[in-house]
């Protein structure tokens, strides 16, 4: 018996084991072999026997077991070394990442209007009242303060449901003349296929002090910008209201999937809204002290910008991080 003791503390990984185990404790084993020939002793000797055998038994069971651990273990180790993943080692997949579409969106819209002279400035996510609605001349019982739309903190925060309040903070910082623009993420209580509760904006904002500046003016840099962003498109105003302009306008550019012919995107209008604008209210500048001056502005949505771009359907796919989605934008 003492050689199974010594070929199981000598095995030298976990198969040659096994193999052990099967030779002594298997069906035609040297236990089941011992046991057997018990048969053929006397009774008096068959009791002495067994008990010696059951503790051969028990011994080499626990030892299999303490031996098996220690072998896998190492194996275990060995194996893990061969399997690592070295991260320094130079990679011959040309993987690498890439701009969100969002993203990628947004720097080329910021890229126009810096070209246009156009500044960019911050303002913060949590805002408060005052900057969000009172001085866009949105009045307390407006629609758009209701709990549907806005998350609300206690004591007035909220977080800002546009970018607008960017207009405010920089026209209470600075002096007219101004050109800026304010891209950033806004939020609102919205969750469907062409709305996420947090989305991005980019806000326009021109102040002049002498002169008047005109629809006209508007007109005209929303018409480039568009081209510039969509290619040959046809670009109309709708008259609209915004409490924070007057007159407003929405802006549609003719449907760059079926080219104006009307289909499933544009709702067989023909026709993509794409921005809202307006010439600033007076009820806007009273509320930062501004005097005779005067001035445009405009909103849009990046991610509808870059779903029109790219041809996204769903927007909320933009925001699951799934690689499959974005590496087509790689
Ligand atoms: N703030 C408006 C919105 O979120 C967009 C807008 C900005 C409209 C500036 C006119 C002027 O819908």
């Amino acid at each position: 018996m003492i050689k199974w003791y010594e070929a199981i503390e000598s095995a030298q990984n976990v198969k040659e084991l096994e193999e052990l185990r099967i030779s002594v404790f298997g069906k035609k084993g040297v236990l089941a072999e011992q046991f057997a020939k018990m048969k053929s002793a006397s009774n008096e000797e068959k009791g002495a026997i067994a008990k010696e055998l059951n503790i051969h038994k028990a011994k080499l069971a626990q030892l299999l077991n303490e031996t098996k651990e220690v072998l896998a273990t190492k194996e275990l180790e060995v194996a893990m070394k061969a399997e690592g993943i070295d991260v320094s080692l130079f990679s011959t997949k040309g993987t690498c990442g890439a701009l969100h579409p969002v993203m990628e969106t947004m720097d080329k819209i910021v890229e126009y209007f810096n070209s246009m002279n156009f500044a960019v400035h911050t303002g913060p996510m949590i805002e408060d009242d005052f900057h969000n609605f009172e001085a866009l001349n949105l009045p307390k019982y407006h629609p758009a303060r209701d709990m549907q739309d806005t998350f609300y903190f206690k004591d007035e925060m909220l977080l800002r449901t546009h970018t607008s309040p960017v207009q405010i903070r920089t026209m209470l910082d600075t002096k007219p003349p101004i050109r800026m623009i304010a891209p950033g993420a806004v939020f609102r209580r919205d969750y469907d296929l062409t709305h996420t509760p947090m989305f991005h904006q980019v806000e326009g904002l021109l102040v002049d002090v002498d002169g008047k500046v005109s629809f006209a003016n508007l007109k005209y840099i929303l018409e480039d910008f568009l081209k510039y962003m969509f290619g040959e498109v046809e670009v109309r105003f709708r008259p609209s209201f915004f409490p924070f302009t007057e007159p407003s306008a929405e802006v549609d550019i003719s449907c760059i999937f079926c080219k104006g012919k009307g289909c499933r995107v544009c709702s067989k209008t023909g026709w993509l809204e794409v921005l809202g604008c307006g010439i600033v209210d007076p009820n806007v500048f009273k509320a930062v002290g501004y005097e005779d001056v005067s001035g445009y502005a405009f909103g849009l949505g990046v991610e509808r910008f870059a779903m029109l771009i790219h041809h996204i359907g769903d927007l909320r796919s933009l925001f699951e991080g799934d690689v499959r989605l974005l590496e087509q934008f790689r």
